[in-house]
């Protein structure tokens, strides 16, 4: 059967590493995740106990496409207490993930055609999403000295009609702090382009809190979910925020698209977001992991890295070890032990030369792995043998 042209979009590469980590344990090796880009830990107990109960006492049939009211109150409440602003609930559209909210912005806010500019490297499926409809992703390449995250020059002159940020960012974890995140919005709106803010890793900051695009205006869309901080990816759900007159195209496409988001999931969202202690106790983990990783990968010999701001991930230049990531994680995995992401995903240019390493595990496996990671550099004979 003949495929359309728009279908033709790239795989996801680290779901070839995974896949490949999967072959390795079923002959029996002991692999440690640094592949992964999903917390080790399940939804919170108040969000499963929740759900027990209204499986209990409701049918848990469709919602209204915007979600339940009660979890879009919810979320704009979320707003007051992580950054002081006041969101009317009526702007909150819950999706199905993030992915879904993707889905929905792209095509309320774009023709066929239009030019959407990504950061590079970047979430790899922004990139895909936007051929997938018939648009066109312009890659934006970062500089390390603007800490791999878009700068307003690189969008000058570009024709876009929309621009998709996300801080903390995937693979890096670099944040962008207010001024850096308000002279986006102004080059975007210059040009009479459309701004999105994928804030999918908010809540898993280190040094200082995200900036939410909200803070600086309303005429933009924002993305998040429920995957990361509270730990919830196969649950698929996720919310936008969107401005006051762009709610009923929302719905209307959502309406059409999805109808809703899982309902069951909603519900357990919603008491997801007053298990404070439980989500505050993996973020510890994940301070833990960085700290360690900061330590941990330069003495096995991969200096060049930009410390996250927020995440879970660490991206790594390792042009002076190798210019085929692809291979040299497969060397990784089969020397080591240990699954890696090569770059290719994030930056299709670039990304010959980059891994990324996802500290999302226990503290345990974090150890094993970087101890793992030195001795096959040792091996390699990339670094020497500890006096
Ligand atoms: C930056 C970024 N955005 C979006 C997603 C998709 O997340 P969701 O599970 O909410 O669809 C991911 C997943 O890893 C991500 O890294």
């Amino acid at each position: 059967m003949r495929n359309s042209t728009r279908s033709g979009v790239g795989p996801f590469i680290v779901m070839d590493v995974m896949e490949a980590a999967r072959r390795a344990e079923e002959a029996g090796r002991h692999v440690i995740h640094m592949e992964v880009g999903q917390p080790g830990t399940g939804a919170p107990k108040g969000a499963t106990e929740a759900l027990a109960k209204a499986m209990d006492q409701s049918p848990l049939g469709y919602t209204v496409s915007l979600g339940l009211p009660a979890l879009r109150k919810r979320v704009a409440q979320l707003y007051g207490e992580w950054y002081d602003v006041d969101l009317n609930p009526g702007r909150v559209v819950i999706t199905p993930g993030s992915s879904g909210g993707f889905l929905l912005a792209f095509t309320a806010l774009f023709d066929s055609g239009d030019r959407v500019g990504i950061g590079a490297p970047g979430y790899p499926s922004y990139r895909q999403i936007l051929r997938a409809l018939g648009l066109v992703p312009v890659d934006l390449p970062t500089a390390p000295e603007n800490r791999l995250q878009p700068v307003a020059a690189d969008i000058q002159g570009m024709g876009l009609k929309g621009l998709m940020v996300a801080s903390p960012a995937n693979p890096t974890g670099t944040m962008l702090d207010h001024a850096a995140m308000g002279s986006l919005i102004e080059a975007a709106h210059g040009q009479g382009a459309s701004f999105i803010s994928d804030e999918i890793y908010h809540g898993l900051e280190y040094e200082a809190k995200a900036v939410t695009a909200l803070e600086l205006t309303d005429e933009c869309y924002v993305i998040n979910s429920f995957s990361k901080y509270f730990s919830m990816t196969g649950w698929r759900v996720g919310w936008m925020v969107v401005p006051e007159d762009q709610v009923r195209v929302v719905e209307r496409i959502a309406q059409n698209m999805f109808i809703c988001a899982p309902h069951a999931s909603q519900v357990a969202a919603l008491a997801a977001m007053d298990c404070e202690d439980e989500l505050q106790a993996n973020l510890d983990v994940y301070r833990r992991n960085r700290a360690l990783m900061l330590d941990g990968l330069p003495k096995a010999g991969f200096t060049k890295i930009a410390p996250p701001d927020g995440a879970f991930y660490v991206y790594a230049d390792v042009s002076d070890l190798t210019d085929d990531s692809r291979a040299f994680a497969a060397e990784i995995l089969e020397k080591a032990g240990v699954a890696v992401t090569p770059g290719l995903d994030f930056d299709p240019q670039r990304g010959h030369t980059t891994l990324r390493f996802s500290y999302a595990r226990s503290t345990a496996d974090i150890q094993d792995g970087l101890e793992r990671l030195r001795v096959f550099m040792t091996e390699r004979k990339v670094i020497g043998e500890p006096a």
